[in-house]
């Protein structure tokens, strides 16, 4: 068995021998304890974080009057100060309307229009991605913390089946490189658990920010599997897995990636 994923892995492009047991295993640790130095200092300087960008944009959209005169911060308060940093850090939360995980980006997409009587936003559109990098923005540095008990424990399950689930020609899951080779060379990058806690993120390989989904597109991509609709069902709950199994580590948003 792990003579066969061995192979895969190799295929993949893994260029260092692999072992079962990873280094990591247990703890969280945010893909920022493995960037180089000047990405770090890039992250850390809110001057030289190209994500930063990102967030002014999404401070302004939040104070522009919608359709209805309305803004966002005619009822969070100017620059969303009424908005709690420490429920933002629980999202994806469950929707009271459907009893059903909701993602931050759903969440603001769905203001958006029931509020402020706009047309519809698409999912990880220039604008979401805004107002999302903004939002969370205002909870960075705060512990993420996804429930994961109670009624949230069933989506949990299914979250964490699909991010296990085999895909694509090289039938690859998410935690083959995430779970067990964190730490591992993969082509020019160092592979990290996957975590969540830094986006929306500015990628520097695609010179912009992009979204948890489309960044798991990428991935799904790279082991040629089929892309999958962002704002999906599905990519709901692989991010509600995603973000609850970072709970502890600190909100980077906007983080700094290669
Ligand atoms: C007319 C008032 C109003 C406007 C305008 C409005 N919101 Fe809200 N928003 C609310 C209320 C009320 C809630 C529910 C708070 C709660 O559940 O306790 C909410 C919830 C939220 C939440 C979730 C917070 C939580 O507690 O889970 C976010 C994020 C949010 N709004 C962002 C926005 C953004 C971004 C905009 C502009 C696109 C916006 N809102 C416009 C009233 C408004
Ligand atoms: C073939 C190995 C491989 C597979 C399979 C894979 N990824 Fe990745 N992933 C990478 C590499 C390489 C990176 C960039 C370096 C890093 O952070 O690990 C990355 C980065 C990420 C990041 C960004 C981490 C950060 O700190 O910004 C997320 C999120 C992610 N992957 C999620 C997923 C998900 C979800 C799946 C399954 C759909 C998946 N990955 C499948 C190799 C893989």
């Amino acid at each position: 068995m792990m003579k066969l994923k061995t192979a895969m892995l190799m295929g993949a492009g893994l260029s260092v021998a692999l072992s079962c047991t990873s280094a990591f295993s247990g703890e969280v640790f945010s893909g920022y304890t493995l960037l180089k130095q000047e990405t770090r200092e890039m992250q850390d300087d809110d001057f030289m974080n190209l994500g930063m960008e990102a967030v002014t944009k999404g401070a302004k959209l939040f104070s522009t009057k919608g359709k209805n005169e309305k803004s966002c911060a005619t009822c969070h308060g100017e620059g969303g100060k009424k908005l709690d940093p420490k429920r933002i850090a629980q999202y994806p939360v469950l929707d009271a309307k459907t009893q059903r995980p909701i993602t931050l980006q759903q969440r603001i997409i769905n203001e958006w229009t029931e509020q402020l009587g706009n047309a519809p936003l698409k999912y990880e559109s220039g604008d979401a991605l805004a107002l999302e990098t903004f939002v969370r923005n205002l909870a960075r540095g705060q512990v993420v913390n996804v429930q994961t008990d109670g009624a949230m424990a069933p989506f949990i399950e299914q979250g964490k089946k699909l991010f296990e689930a085999r895909s694509g020609h090289l039938n690859m899951a998410c935690n083959l490189c995430h779970d067990h080779h964190p730490g591992q060379k993969l082509r020019a990058q160092t592979l990290s658990q996957g975590q969540t806690n830094g986006f929306p993120t500015y990628r520097l390989a695609n010179s912009k920010v992009i979204g948890t989904q489309t960044r798991i597109n990428q991935c799904f991509k790279s082991v040629r599997a089929e892309k999958q609709p962002v704002g999906s069902e599905a990519f709901a709950l692989l991010e509600l897995y995603m973000n609850a199994h970072g709970n502890g580590l600190k909100i980077e948003t906007p983080a700094v990636r290669f």
